[in-house]
C-alpha cells in the first residue's frame, strides 16, 4: 500500500493538472457524494417501528440507486468512448468497476423495495443489513470516484481540448431526463462552491425556459445558507435582501 504523503502528493498533483480546465465529473460527483451520504445517513436513522420512516428511507435509497445506474450509463456512453478512442485501456479498470456497481445497486433496489413488505419485527435486521451494504456500496463508489477524477480526467485532459471535452459533457446533458436533472440539481447545487454554482445557475439562465430558471432559483434558496445564496444574488445580479452582509 503506497504511503499516505505518495497518495496525498499524486492527489495534488492531478488537482494541479486541472487548472483551468473543464471537469466533467466534479459537479456530478460532489452531487452524488452527497446524496449516497445522506441516503446512508436516512437509512440508518430510519425507525423500524415507523411505517412512515421505513418508507421514506426505502424510497430514497430506490431513488439513489436509479441516479447511481443512469450515472454509470453516461460514464460508459460518453466518457468511456473518448477515453478508449485516444488513451485505450485506460477506463478498463473502472469499466470493471461499473459492472459490480450495477449488481450491487440490483441488490440495493431489492432491498429497499422488501423492506415494505416485511413484518415490524423483521424490519430492525432488515434495515441493519441494508445500512451496512449500502455504507460498502459508498465507500467503494468514493474510491472509484476518486480514480475517475484523477486517472481519467488527467488522461481527458491530456488528449482533449476543452472545447472537445464539453462539446462530450453537452452531449451527455441531452440525454438527460427533465425530472433527472432536477434531482441532480437538487443534491449538486447546494454542494458545489459558490463561483461553480453561480457559473450553473448563468448557464442554466441562459439556456433554460425562464420559469424553470426561476423554480430552480426558488429551490436552491430553500437549500443555502444565507451566505452562500448573497453570493449567489449578487452573482445573478438579484436584488440584495435587507440585513444580509454579502
Ligand atoms: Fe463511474
Amino acid at each position: 500500500m503506497q504511503s499516505h504523503a505518495i497518495e496525498m502528493a499524486q492527489v495534488a498533483a492531478a488537482a494541479r493538472t486541472g487548472t483551468g480546465r473543464f471537469n466533467m465529473y466534479a459537479g456530478i460527483h460532489k452531487a452524488l457524494r452527497a446524496f449516497m451520504v445522506d441516503t446512508l445517513i436516512a437509512v440508518g436513522r430510519a425507525d423500524p417501528t415507523d411505517d412512515a420512516d421505513v418508507s421514506h428511507a426505502a424510497a430514497q435509497v430506490e431513488e439513489l440507486v436509479a441516479l447511481c445506474a443512469s450515472h454509470v450509463a453516461h460514464e460508459n456512453n460518453f466518457v468511456h468512448p473518448a477515453l478508449e478512442a485516444r488513451c485505450p485501456g485506460v477506463a478498463q479498470p473502472v469499466a470493471q468497476e461499473h459492472e459490480q456497481h450495477l449488481r450491487h445497486i440490483a441488490h440495493l433496489r431489492d432491498a429497499a423495495q422488501a423492506l415494505l413488505a416485511l413484518e415490524a419485527i423483521e424490519r430492525e435486521p432488515a434495515l441493519q443489513a441494508l445500512y451496512l451494504a449500502l455504507a460498502l456500496f459508498v465507500a467503494d463508489n468514493f474510491q472509484h470516484m476518486h480514480a475517475e477524477e484523477t486517472v481519467h480526467n488527467s488522461a481527458l485532459w491530456a488528449a482533449y481540448s476543452d472545447a472537445e471535452l464539453i462539446g462530450f459533457h453537452d452531449a451527455l446533458l441531452a440525454t438527460i431526463p427533465p425530472a433527472e436533472m432536477m434531482l441532480v440539481m437538487r443534491w449538486m447545487l447546494p454542494q458545489l462552491n459558490a463561483p461553480e454554482r453561480l457559473g450553473v445557475m448563468q448557464g442554466m439562465r441562459a439556456g433554460a425556459p425562464a420559469p424553470v430558471f426561476e423554480g430552480m432559483l426558488t429551490g436552491t434558496k430553500g437549500l443555502l445558507n444565507p451566505q452562500d445564496w448573497a453570493k449567489l444574488a449578487r452573482g445573478l445580479g438579484l436584488q440584495p435582501e435587507p440585513g444580509l452582509v454579502a
